[in-house]
């Protein structure tokens, strides 16, 4: 779709918006020389580094590399499409998107869906306070334990128990697009609502419209939950409940915990735990994933403790792993027996539940713990079951780090001379309810120094995290240190040219044109260990201040030759001086 706006029209567009404007209207700029600055609204810091350049209309982040134009400022603050963001911006500068006809039929189609489903939203929020029937609703609410607070902030309704509570109130037009979100069905002489004496869960998508609904019953229905089925505003598994009320509750998402059930995401919400989603379908499959990874790259899975929850965290483990590549952290928690998440935050409270959290099992742990399940490892046939288990997962593995860092495990796990340590058989209750100190997982890999070429080292760091590019060519240029980073221009280069956000973008990138490939091809050929995503990237900040420095410290030398320097360059000369001895020691 985004291909279907003109670039010309998009080009003149971002001409008349100024995003000086556009920023202030939502983040408090301060003047600073020839532009303004501000705290980064897309990372947490409490010295300002992003910066907005009015001369060249774009907006750039020291801190964490964000960077862009009117456009990606939209998209990333406001989680708005391409094509909505140019809506808003076409919408400020008085001017009307040319679209090509299908197009245009396409979005008047959505947007006559997405205002029925809004109407059914506030009609349902509103029986919940005027309904004859209200009494009952409340009533089920309160002994759930649910504030005022949290039933407005998740918008949730009440369907009254009657078959026909929507089509009274709607034109026939608006019916017509209710029958078509398949909440009211006229397949019957009159419609027919699909919710009928429920508690009304609004889905949001993350832009704040309602696309479905999820209803609890109140009665004994035997269906506890339904769901609108798909429509072509829904498409369950990309949705994720609870996201849209995240992004409310926080600028900035660091982590999403994904737990089962509707109440659950809203009692965690209620109880301050306001990062929980739950993904719509049965089991976690690689769209619900893709899906959540788009918004963050630290997901926490949390199960129910029981045989369900348990199976499903094992089919949500096998089914992360290709998407676990490095710079994504996955955990899973699995809560003690009988428990969800809504039971047991209201029994212990936030600070134990986000303990729990924060002790989930990593990915590279949680793996043992299932495919070790009912082996002792003391009995060399069990290890043989365990290598054969393991070693077809180990493959589907995406990051390089994490599979090296399993295969380690596993070798050592199923190396009769070298497994010294004794495990028992797996038990219901034990290590995986509880992490302990004890156990085999435990064991990390060593750490691998390796001296790596300064110019490749930054190189690495670019490929794992390509948004850095403009601020690494920044750094090198403004600091003088061209000749000593060649490569790292010349790759940072590529990634700004093809406008390449992410690793997985960069790989696409190179993977798909072979001039590309051959350009990279021996890049990395010295490195023969491949860091942690982070360490490369820290070691990359590492190198370039060092460059930086000694660049000062040489021209300050220099200068020293021909003129006397000031006091002020004298004291910047020692603290140089000494710090470029403690670094090379
Ligand atoms: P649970 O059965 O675990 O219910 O379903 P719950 O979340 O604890 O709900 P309460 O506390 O009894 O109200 C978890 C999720 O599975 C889906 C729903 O999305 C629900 O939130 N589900 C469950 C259905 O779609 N249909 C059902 O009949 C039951
Ligand atoms: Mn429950």
């Amino acid at each position: 779709m985004a291909g279907m706006i003109p670039q010309p029209f998009i080009d003149d567009l971002l001409n008349r918006i100024n995003i000086v404007d556009l920023i202030s209207s939502r983040v408090p700029l301060k003047r600073s020389g020839g532009g303004y600055k501000a705290c980064c609204p897309f990372h947490k810091e409490k010295t300002p580094s992003f910066n907005v350049v009015p001369d060249k209309q774009f907006y750039h982040c020291f801190g964490c590399g964000a960077h862009g134009d009117a456009i990606s400022f939209l998209r990333e603050f406001e989680n708005q499409s391409f094509n909505d963001a140019v809506e808003e911006l076409a919408r400020l500068a008085g001017v009307e998107v040319p679209k090509d006809e299908a197009v245009k039929q396409q979005f008047d189609a959505s947007q006559r869906l997405i205002s029925a489903l809004a109407f059914a939203a506030d009609f349902y929020e509103q029986q919940l306070h005027q309904s004859p029937l209200r009494d009952h609703a409340q009533q089920y609410l309160r002994n759930r334990g649910l504030s005022s607070e949290i039933i407005d902030t998740y918008k949730l309704g009440f369907a009254p128990p009657d078959k026909n509570n929507l089509a009274p109130h709607c034109s026939s037009d608006r019916l017509n697009a209710l029958v078509e979100t398949k909440i009211v069905s006229n397949r019957y002489d009159r419609p027919f609502d699909l919710f009928q004496n429920r508690i009304m869960f609004p889905i949001r998508n993350p832009r704040g419209k309602t696309i479905a609904f999820g209803g609890r019953t109140l009665g004994n229905d035997k269906a506890k939950y339904i769901n609108s089925p798909e429509s072509s505003v829904f498409h369950k598994s990309n949705e994720i409940y609870g996201l849209y009320e995240a992004y409310q509750a926080n600028r900035h998402i660091e982590k999403l915990l994904v737990v089962e059930g509707y109440m659950d995401v809203v009692a965690l919400a209620q109880f301050g735990i306001t990062y929980a989603v739950a993904t719509l379908g049965t089991a976690t499959n690689q769209d619900n994933l893709n899906s959540l990874l788009r918004h963050c790259n630290h997901i926490i899975f949390c199960f129910d403790g029981d045989q369900a929850g348990l199976n499903a965290a094992q089919k949500a483990m096998h089914n992360c792993l290709p998407l676990a590549q490095d710079g994504v952290q996955i955990q899973f928690l699995l809560l003690p027996e009988g428990e969800d998440p809504d039971t047991l935050v209201r029994k212990e409270g936030q600070q134990q539940f986000e303990k729990r959290i924060t002790e989930a099992r990593p990915l590279s742990s949680f793996f043992f713990d299932v495919h070790c399940e009912g082996l002792n490892l003391d009995i060399p046939e069990h290890k043989g079951l365990l290598k054969k288990r393991a070693e077809p997962e180990i493959e589907l593995i995406a990051s390089q780090t994490i599979k090296a860092g399993i295969k380690e495990q596993l070798r050592s796990l199923t190396n009769s001379f070298f497994n010294r340590q004794k495990k028992q058989p797996f038990q219901k209750n034990d290590a995986r309810r509880q992490p302990k100190e004890s156990g085999y997982y435990k064991k990390a890999p060593p750490p691998v120094t390796v001296k790596r070429k300064p110019d490749i080292s930054v190189c690495l760091a670019l490929y794992f995290y390509p948004d850095k590019a403009a601020a690494f060519n920044t750094h090198i240029q403004q600091n003088s240190i061209t000749a000593q980073f060649p490569s790292t221009l010349n790759f940072a280069n590529y990634i700004l040219n093809h406008e390449i956000n992410t690793n997985k973008a960069l790989l696409i990138s190179i993977a798909t044109n072979s001039e590309n490939r051959n350009y990279f091809y021996t890049l990395f050929d010295d490195i023969e260990f491949i860091p942690l995503a982070e360490d490369a990237l820290q070691e990359a900040h590492d190198t370039l201040h060092k460059a930086a420095q000694e660049k000062r410290r040489d021209a300050l030398l220099e200068k020293s030759h021909s003129q006397p320097l000031s006091n002020e360059e004298k004291e910047e000369l020692r603290a140089l001086s000494t710090w470029g001895e403690k670094a090379t020691q």
